[in-house]
């Protein structure tokens, strides 16, 4: 995928950034009243270990790994309407948080960047929503 080193750069140079993480769930959160409630039990510093890793995953699916392609899979099965029911208009909320705080947090951000980071993570999104009616 065109665009997908750049946005790997650009990710190794926001995550390396301490406040990342916490940024993008201070974003994520406020972004949809729906979000709050869902997390109200949850041990942040464990999910932002979980996230940190899921975006890695999501690009190395992208890159045709199978890790992450088997990664995608199971997240894709646990958000689906059976278990989490994590609806597939949410996602857009969840791609526009994280690109917020990587723009924050990356000191060589530029507009191809961002376009490339929302392309790459919209195709990552669609391969989890493709499962959501799985049975
Ligand atoms: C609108 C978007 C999303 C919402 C609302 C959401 C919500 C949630 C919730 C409520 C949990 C359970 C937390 C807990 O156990 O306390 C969870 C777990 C998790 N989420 Fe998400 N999520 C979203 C998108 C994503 C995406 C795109 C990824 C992949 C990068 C992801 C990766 C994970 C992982 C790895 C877990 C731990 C459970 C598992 O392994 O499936 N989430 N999510």
């Amino acid at each position: 995928m065109e665009g997908l080193e750049a946005v790997k750069h650009s990710y190794g140079r926001a995550a390396l950034k301490p406040a990342f993480f916490d940024r993008f769930y201070d974003i994520f959160l406020g972004s949809h009243p729906s979000f709050k409630p869902m997390f109200q039990n949850t041990d942040f510093n464990k999910q932002k270990q979980l996230l940190k890793t899921g975006v890695a995953m999501m690009l190395s699916h992208l890159e045709g790994k199978p890790v992450g392609t088997m990664t995608l899979n199971r997240i894709g099965e646990s958000h689906s309407k059976k278990r989490l029911n994590i609806q597939p208009a949410l996602y857009q909320y969840w791609i526009d948080s994280l690109v917020a705080a990587a723009k924050e947090c990356d000191s060589q951000w530029t507009p191809d960047i961002e376009r490339s980071w929302q392309k790459a993570l919209r195709a990552g999104v669609d391969y989890i929503t493709e499962q959501y009616d799985k049975p």
